[in-house]
């Protein structure tokens, strides 16, 4: 077996592992059906193959940022966990922000990239020394005045779309002709702009560049950083001197949602750009990465109890309390977002048995709320368990609060010979909290007004 196949297997082992620790502590149990369990080694050794993937490729000494995409798992621990992996982060609304430096991240190891930052979100970024990349002209305009105001230590930097177009999904796909993220490259005039916002404010040092996500073919989201690369140096060749001395390539690697290889690897995907971008790895160019799904997503997994089953129509049925709440994407799109699930018993072991097709349903009260359809697995029974595989990076971090039910509590689990053990990542939503979210403490004020 390979080394991936080796670290895969022993992913998958960590994964019963800590399925079977968790109805055995009672973390999962009738009164608590669902819950989010994260493996800590997996997204150490994510975070190890990705400093090894540049560090392969980059000339030594080449500063290399990996900034982690916060939208991806917003958690605070998680942050904290990446951070002393030497994982910066990458923030896009003042949340992010609050919560990567709730994390410790420092201001230096932090970008802001949002499409639409408010003037106070900018002088708090710009007050910090977050390095901030300008998604649009009217926004260098307040950065501008900002700038002029006030001095900083941010990195600062424009974001371009190189229009190298879209990848299997459309929502995810940031480079297409008409994306509303940066400014279009290859719109008339649009490089010429950029190229005098250069030369006109010597104070921009960084380019970025954030192709799309899931679903974008690695030829091009290659394409698109060689061709913010050719910026860079058109850039510099123009201003005649070193002006631009870093590039951001965002994010988006792909992730395998199929198996549980992790494949494209990361060192795949730095080869791929050294090939297509040599210049930009021979250490003139420090490097900022922004990736996110690719780093968490196999480390997730979203565990629920079977709390009945049913037949209808000769179809069997598993109703679960893992659906639309924790599955968000998958539910409503599940062509974009199929996943994985593993059928365990009532004790937390693999369940065997014939494949039977069935349908994996949440509990929410709508028709579509289902996390699989059709799926041939060991048939279920009530008070067994299914995993939602591969959901660490935009699942059951980014609760969706239909039917008020409650955001799970998430635990991060290690193990050794002596066992697994969890650590609180996220408490589990209490009612009270939910009356409380959704205007408890103004319960009269609609009728007294
Ligand atoms: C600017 C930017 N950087 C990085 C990412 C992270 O992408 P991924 O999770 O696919 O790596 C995103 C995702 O939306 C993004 O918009």
């Amino acid at each position: 077996m390979s080394s991936a196949g080796t670290s895969d297997a022993a992913r998958v082992s960590r994964r019963d592992d800590a399925v079977r620790a968790a109805v055995e502590q009672g973390l999962i149990a009738p009164d608590r059906p669902v819950v989010a369990l994260l493996d800590v080694a997996g997204i150490r050794a994510s975070a190890a193959a990705l400093h090894a993937a540049f560090d392969a490729v980059t000339a030594p000494g080449t500063p290399v940022l990996h900034a982690f995409a916060v939208k991806a798992t917003p958690l605070v621990p998680v942050l904290r966990l990446l951070r002393e992996e030497g994982v910066g982060a990458e923030v896009a609304s003042p949340g992010e922000l609050a919560l990567a430096r709730a994390a410790g991240i420092p201001p230096g190891r932090t970008v802001l990239d949002s499409p639409a930052k408010t003037p106070a979100e900018l002088r708090e970024a710009l007050a910090l020394g977050v390095a901030v990349n300008a998604d649009s002209p009217q926004e260098l305009d307040r950065i501008d005045a900002a700038v002029r105001s006030a001095a900083t230590a941010s990195p600062l930097g424009i974001r371009v779309n190189p229009q190298v177009g879209g990848g299997s999904i459309e929502a995810l796909s940031t480079a297409t002709a008409t994306s509303k993220f940066g400014v279009a490259l290859r719109d008339e005039g649009a490089r010429a702009w950029i190229v005098r916002a250069y030369a006109d404010r010597p104070w921009l040092t960084r380019l970025h560049a954030h192709s799309g996500s899931q679903g974008m073919p690695l030829a091009l989201m290659t394409r698109g950083v060689a061709e913010t690369y050719a910026l860079a140096e058109e850039i510099n060749r123009h201003v005649g001197r070193h002006q631009v001395d870093t590039v951001d390539i965002g994010g988006g690697l792909p992730v395998d949602f199929t198996s549980d290889a992790v494949e494209p690897t990361f060192a795949r995907y730095a080869r791929l750009l050294a090939e297509a971008a040599p210049g930009l790895f021979h250490g003139r160019y420090g490097l900022v990465t922004e990736f996110g799904r690719s780093l968490l997503a196999k480390h997730g997994t979203v565990l629920a109890r079977v709390e009945y089953t049913k037949s209808a129509g000769g179809r069997a049925v598993a109703v679960t309390h893992a659906g639309v709440q924790v599955a968000t994407r998958t539910v409503y799109a599940p062509g974009s977002w199929p996943l994985r699930i593993a059928a365990y018993d009532a004790k937390g072991r693999p369940r065997t048995g014939p494949d039977v097709v069935q349908d994996v349903a949440g509990p929410a009260c709508f028709a579509g709320d289902l996390l699989a359809e059709g799926r041939a697995l060991p048939l279920l029974e009530q008070g067994d368990h299914v995993a939602a595989l591969d959901t660490g990076a935009y699942y059951f971090a980014h609760h969706y609060a239909y039917n008020s039910l409650a955001r799970p509590g998430v635990y991060g689990y290690a193990g050794d010979a002596a066992g697994v053990r969890f650590a609180v990542v996220r408490e589990p939503q209490t009612l009270d909290e939910i009356v409380t979210e959704s205007g408890g403490p103004h319960a009269g004020s609609l009728t007294g007004l």
